[in-house]
């Protein structure tokens, strides 16, 4: 479909999905492919007449909305968050658990993609703070709206590109070779619960230590529609506890009792 088609399309139909067309500027093809082939599929001209066919057909917007899932990741997807999580945030917040008497790292990835954001975790765990901290259980839930990454989630392998931030000594140890795929060996896959969840719908009890939510609520979602989801994030973590947003979204104003984790950027710390 031609941009000229999608954009005014999309900067339309977003909204009534409580989405903002902003998050979209810039990976929008991906969804522009999806709708067209959808308006293939049902036989439809062009996108006016798709427009036409969601007045006539309410479910249609469920659809749409699966159509409007960006799933694109990466392992390692902004290293210095990743660096900070471990040469600081993780460390600090196993002290608090050890002081508490506690023995059970709690994580919850939300919106986890293929996997490559929860896999990243389960490996610096296993490869640098697992050695430090050996009574330590490392707990995974990793969630996502989407089947199709559920399912390649638990295949687990991976195109070198999307491996190709990782440290090498973490990619030679942890992945065997399949043709021209890269597939996550079985002892880094324990420990994390994959399933499938729309964060809009529901949020798993927890709480948790740490939650990542990154380029999804804060980038996508609307303004009303961030506020309603990220207090029921905020909620599920643990005073002292860390939430991760992705690099270029923003907190709002509107989730409290979050201060900046000092020196991380996007990392904050729970304070009450
Ligand atoms: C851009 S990817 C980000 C993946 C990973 N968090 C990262 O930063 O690399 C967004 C993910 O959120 C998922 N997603 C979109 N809408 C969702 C929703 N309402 N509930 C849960 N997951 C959703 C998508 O399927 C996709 O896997």
């Amino acid at each position: 479909m031609k941009d000229d088609d999608c954009t005014p399309f999309l900067q339309e139909v977003l909204p009534c999905l409580q989405l903002r067309w902003h998050g979209f500027r810039n990976v929008r093809r991906q969804v522009c492919k999806r709708v067209q082939r959808r308006i293939a599929l049902l036989g439809l001209g062009d996108v006016q007449a798709y427009r036409a066919w969601l007045d006539t057909h309410p479910d249609e917007w469920r659809v749409l909305d699966a159509c409007c899932q960006i799933t694109i990741s990466r392992f390692y997807r902004d290293r210095r968050v990743f660096q900070c999580l471990e040469t600081d945030v993780i460390r600090h917040i196993v002290q608090r658990i050890q002081r508490d008497g506690e023995q059970t790292l709690t994580v919850w990835s939300a919106g986890c993609g293929a996997g490559e954001e929860p896999y990243t975790l389960a490996l610096l765990w296993a490869f640098s703070l697992a050695p430090m901290f050996p009574g330590i259980k490392f707990n995974i839930l990793a969630s996502d709206a989407n089947a199709d990454v559920i399912h390649r989630m638990r295949e687990a392998c991976y195109s070198g590109t999307s491996l190709k931030d990782l440290p090498d000594r973490w990619r030679e140890a942890a992945f065997s070779r399949n043709e021209n795929r890269f597939c996550l060996r079985e002892p880094y896959r324990k420990n994390i619960e994959i399933r499938h969840q729309d964060i809009r719908r529901g949020v798993p009890n927890g709480p948790f230590y740490l939650l990542l939510c990154r380029n999804l609520v804060f980038t996508y979602f609307d303004e009303k529609l961030q506020c309603e989801t990220g207090r029921h994030l905020s909620n599920r973590v643990r005073e002292g506890g860390s939430l991760v947003i992705g690099g270029h979204e923003q907190l709002p104003d509107c989730i409290a009792g979050f201060e900046p984790w000092d020196g991380c950027r996007s990392i904050y710390r729970k304070t009450g």
